[in-house]
C-alpha cells in the first residue's frame, strides 16, 4: 500500500500528540515534514522523534510547495483555520486533519466546510474523545440496547464552550447516531472568555431538540456541574489538569443511564448493573489515554482516506453541524427565542461580536 505523504503544522501541545498518532500509524502515514514558527519547538520535536533536517520547516507554505503532501495536519490556534484550509486547497492536498474548535465564527466554519466539499478534501476535526476507553464503553452500552430507548443526552463541561463545548456537542451527535438537531434554545452569561483565543461566554446552557425526538442538554463554563475537585477562577492560562478533564456525557434511556468522562471515569445504572451504579476509572488521560485515543482517531482517518465508504465520525460536515448548534444557542440567547436549524446563511450578525457588546462581567464563584 502506498503511504499518505503527510505534513504537520504547529508543534505545540497538541501538535506533538498529532505527530505521535501519525507515527503510530506508519502503515498509512509517512511524515515528510513538520513546521512551526517557533524554532525551539521545531528543534525539540526533531530531537524527540529523530527527524531529519530536510523534514523541518518554519514556513507552512514553503513546506507545502516543496513537499506536495497528500495529507495536511494543522494544530494551530483557532483564528488561522481558514488561511490554513486555503493553503490546503492551493497545494491540492487530499486529506486535512485539524484541531477544534473548527473556527471562531459559523461563517468561517461554513467557508472551510464548503472549501473541503468543493475541492474533495476529506477533512476531520479533532474531537477524538470518542476513542477514549471510557467513551467506547458508553458506546457499547448504547449499541447493546442495555439503556433501552434513548431519550436524553446531557453534557457538563467546566471549560468554556469553545474549549470543550464543541467536543461535547459532537459527542451528543455521536451518541445519538448522527441524527441532526432540529431546534435549540439557549442562555449565556459572562464576558471574561469572550476575549480569549477560544472566545465564548463564561457560561452557556443549551437545550437541543434532535430530529428523532431525543433531547440534548449542554452546559459549559464555571456554573456547570463540577465532577472533580479543582480550584479554578477565570484565567487565560489554566494549568490544572483536573479542570481540563472535568466534563461528563450522560446518556439516559428507558432502561437506565450511562456516562463517560474524558478523565477516564465511566459509570452506568441499568438492569445489567443489578440496579446499582457500576462505576470505574481508566485514569491517566494526560499520560496515556489521550495518546491511545489519538492513535485510534488517526488510524480511522487513514482508513477513510483509502476507502470512501468508511467515513470518519469526526468528519468536517458533522463538526460543522455541531458548530451550528453552538451558534444557535448563542443566537437564541441574543434574540430571546427558539432557533430552528439549519441556521440560514449568510448570517445576519456575528454572534460572538454581539455577545461582546451585550454581556457583562460576572464574579467567579465556585458552586
Ligand atoms: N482535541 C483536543 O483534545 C485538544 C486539546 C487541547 C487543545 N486543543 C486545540 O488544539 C489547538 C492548538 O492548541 P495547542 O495547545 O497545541 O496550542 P499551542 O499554542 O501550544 O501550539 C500552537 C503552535 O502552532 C504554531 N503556529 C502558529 N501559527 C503557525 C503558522 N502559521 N505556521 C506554523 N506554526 C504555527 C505556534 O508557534 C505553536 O507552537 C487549539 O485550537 C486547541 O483548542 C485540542
Amino acid at each position: 500500500m502506498e503511504k499518505l505523504r503527510t505534513v504537520l503544522i504547529g508543534l505545540g501541545e497538541r501538535g506533538k500528540i498529532h505527530l505521535y498518532g501519525l507515527l503510530q500509524n506508519k502503515e498509512y502515514f509517512e511524515v515528510t515534514g513538520v513546521c512551526d514558527l517557533n524554532e525551539k519547538r521545531v528543534c525539540e520535536t526533531a530531537e524527540t522523534y529523530m527527524l531529519k533536517k530536510e523534514q523541518l520547516y518554519y514556513d507552512a507554505e514553503k513546506m507545502l510547495n516543496e513537499l506536495r503532501p497528500d495529507v495536511m495536519v494543522f494544530a494551530t490556534l483557532p483564528h488561522i483555520r481558514l488561511s490554513m484550509a486555503e493553503l490546503a486547497v492551493k497545494y491540492h492536498v487530499k486529506g486535512m486533519m485539524f484541531e477544534k474548535p473548527m473556527a471562531t465564527s459559523l461563517q468561517v466554519a461554513k467557508e472551510i466546510t464548503d472549501l473541503c466539499k468543493e475541492h474533495q478534501i476529506k477533512a476531520v476535526v479533532c474531537q477524538q474523545h470518542k476513542y477514549l476507553r471510557s467513551f467506547e464503553q458508553l458506546r457499547r452500552r448504547i449499541d447493546s440496547g442495555e439503556l433501552g430507548e434513548i431519550y436524553q443526552i446531557q453534557a457538563n463541561c467546566q471549560p468554556q464552550a469553545s474549549q470543550l463545548g464543541t467536543h461535547y456537542i459532537d459527542y451528543m451527535l455521536w451518541a445519538n447516531g448522527g441524527v441532526r438537531a432540529k431546534a435549540v434554545t439557549g442562555h449565556v452569561h459572562g464576558n471574561f472568555y469572550l476575549d480569549d483565543s477560544h472566545p465564548s461566554p463564561d457560561y452557556i446552557l443549551g437545550h437541543i431538540a434532535f430530529e428523532n425526538g431525543v433531547r440534548g442538554i449542554l452546559e459549559c463554563g464555571y456554573f456547570a456541574k463540577q465532577h472533580d475537585a479543582h480550584e479554578t477562577g477565570f484565567s487565560h492560562v489554566i494549568m490544572e489538569d483536573k479542570y481540563w478533564t472535568d466534563d461528563r456525557l450522560t446518556v439516559y434511556g428507558t432502561k437506565g443511564y450511562a456516562y463517560a468522562e474524558c478523565s477516564g471515569r465511566y459509570g452506568a445504572f441499568t438492569s445489567d448493573t443489578h440496579s446499582m451504579v457500576e462505576a470505574g476509572d481508566y485514569d491517566d488521560f494526560f499520560k496515556k489515554e489521550q495518546f491511545d485515543a489519538q492513535t485510534g482517531y488517526t488510524r480511522e482517518f487513514g482508513v477513510w482516506m483509502l476507502n470512501d465508504k468508511k467515513v470518519h465520525p469526526c468528519n468536517v460536515e458533522m463538526a460543522y453541524h455541531g458548530y451550528e448548534i453552538l451558534e444557535g444557542i448563542y443566537m437564541s440567547a441574543i434574540e430571546r427565542t427558539r432557533i430552528d436549524l439549519p441556521v440560514p446563511l449568510p448570517l445576519k450578525y456575528d454572534a460572538v461580536s454581539i455577545l461582546k457588546e451585550k454581556l457583562n462581567a460576572v464574579d467567579y464563584m465556585k458552586f
